[in-house]
């Protein structure tokens, strides 16, 4: 049986259902989410290849082929129609026109389950997904339960990359109205052990790991690429649970009191948000494969069985690089665009730019055209690009604006780290996104480097030549 199945065994069934990977139903066949081309806003519908099965990848990548692409709608598999789509503005606005939050890449998050393509989302910081009009979602001391599944090697320690009940307000109306599963290393309220990332739940104006706000050590850090985070709550008692979403059962990191301080019982306001925190913070960063929001609190046992189930589903990663470079090897990177043809990614003190460079300027000058290709410093399974004249600078995206700069923070380390794709151009081309942004991808503009999205709110996202001014030419060695 599938988790919505297992759920609705054990008397408390789904109520939102939430897969970009497959049906969490055995029956259901109906669709998972929907994609935006950015070229043109035409819209398709992803479905299982089959009842009860795994998303068909191929159509989405059929429908994105030589363009980019968005994950615009997350459907209800429950029967409730709990629809997630773009975040609006609440407290905090997000960076999308007038204060809507981003929506996620359709290619951030590539998987394969038991060897069938999927993706989940990918979700940067300002992406965000939400449903303040929801139907059967627990209200008030309500009893409810939550899983999803999401990548430990993927988070910040921003507000909040959540999935869960929150306020139908985009506000903080107060203690206790959200109950969401958190993953990530915000230390402002609890803790867990060691560095993080931790599982914890957004019980609002905190990040709880136990009763109070305080680190729980029995809360472990999470490390692995798919792991399983469990949240449930009924009045005078809720749990955290988690395990490895590839292997093994689900270990209990809390089960006891809610904080007497206006959380017991809740006050759930039964919105729905993915990757922000009730009031629209939209700072955070993490991955979503699939998830489930349940009426009536989950027993251990029927969780359990939910683990097994996704431990079955055989999730697995793949090569975020379509067109994958040779790490040590020398290269250059060569516009496209007609007209720029021979101008080269170079840099200008520790601005990137594009510059016209021949084999007949100084090495001096053609070094500045040259890059080392390392393991990506925020990433190893991308890529860093260090410059040859300015040995330890790497090209790192700062306000989406690329620049030569050294650090050795981790999110000097995640900016500094790209993806390499076969070009939207075509074959001999290669397109290079951001790790930390897969919207994003590197673009000259007026002769300036940046990573730009395909018809997003800043100048140098716009739509004309977006897929040649992202294509380039990547050589082994200068002018080759
Ligand atoms: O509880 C943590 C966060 O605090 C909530 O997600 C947000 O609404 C508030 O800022
Ligand atoms: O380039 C986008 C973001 O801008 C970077 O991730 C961050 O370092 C800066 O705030």
């Amino acid at each position: 049986a599938a988790p919505c199945d297992i759920y609705a065994s054990g008397g408390t069934p789904c109520v939102a259902a939430h897969a970009l990977t497959r049906a969490l139903y055995d029956n259901y066949d109906g669709a998972l989410y929907q994609v935006t081309r950015n070229s043109d806003g035409s819209t398709m519908d992803i479905y299982p290849l089959e009842a009860g099965g795994v998303a068909n990848a191929a159509s989405q990548d059929d429908f994105c082929a030589s363009t980019t692409c968005v994950i615009s709608l997350l459907y209800d598999q429950s029967g409730n129609n709990n629809v997630l789509s773009r975040a609006p503005p609440g407290a905090f606005d997000g960076p999308y026109t007038n204060g809507y939050d981003d929506l996620a890449s359709a290619i951030g998050a590539p998987v394969t389950l038991n060897g069938q393509k999927a993706y989940g989302i990918f979700s940067s910081p300002g992406t965000g997904y939400r449903n303040d009009q929801t139907t059967n979602i627990p209200t008030g001391g309500d009893p409810q339960g939550i899983y999803a599944i999401m990548d430990a090697n993927h988070f910040n320690d921003n507000c909040c990359f959540d999935y869960g009940n929150a306020e139908t307000s985009n506000t903080n109306t107060g203690n206790g109205h959200m109950e969401a599963v958190y993953l990530g290393n915000c230390s402002i309220w609890g803790t867990g052990t060691g560095e993080g990332p931790w599982f914890m739940g957004d019980l609002e104006n905190g990040l709880f790991s136990e009763q109070y706000l305080a680190e729980n050590t029995d809360n472990p850090t999470q490390t692995e690429p798919f792991v399983t985070g469990m949240v449930k709550g009924m009045t005078d008692q809720w749990a955290i649970r988690g395990g490895n979403a590839q292997s093994g059962g689900l270990t209990t990191y809390w089960n006891g009191a809610f904080d007497p301080n206006g959380y017991n019982p809740m006050s759930k306001e039964g919105a729905i948000v993915l990757g922000i925190g009730g009031d629209n913070s939209n700072g955070a960063q993490g991955t979503f494969y699939e998830g489930v929001m349940t009426s009536g609190y989950p027993s251990d046992d029927t969780e359990n069985q939910v683990q097994a189930n996704i431990v079955a589903a055989g999730y697995a990663s793949v090569d975020l690089n379509t067109a994958p470079l040779t790490v040590g090897s020398t290269i250059t990177i060569r516009a496209t665009t007609p007209g720029y043809d021979t101008r080269y990614f170079s840099h200008n003190g520790t601005k990137i730019v594009t510059e016209v460079t021949t084999t007949a300027n100084s090495t001096a000058e053609q070094q500045t055209a040259e890059w080392v290709v390392r393991d990506g410093l925020g990433f190893s399974g991308c890529y860093s690009f260090e410059s040859v004249d300015q040995p330890g600078n790497f090209i790192r995206h700062y306000g989406f604006e690329l620049y030569l700069e050294s650090g050795n923070e981790k999110q000097f380390f995640e900016d500094a780290t790209f993806c390499s794709l076969t070009g939207l151009q075509g074959q001999n081309t290669n397109s290079i996104r951001s790790w930390s942004y897969p919207t994003r991808f590197f673009r000259h503009y007026a002769d300036v480097g940046y990573i730009a999205t395909e018809g997003g709110v800043q100048f140098f996202d716009a739509t004309g030549n977006y897929n040649y001014d992202t294509s380039f030419v990547v050589s082994d060695g200068f002018l080759s």
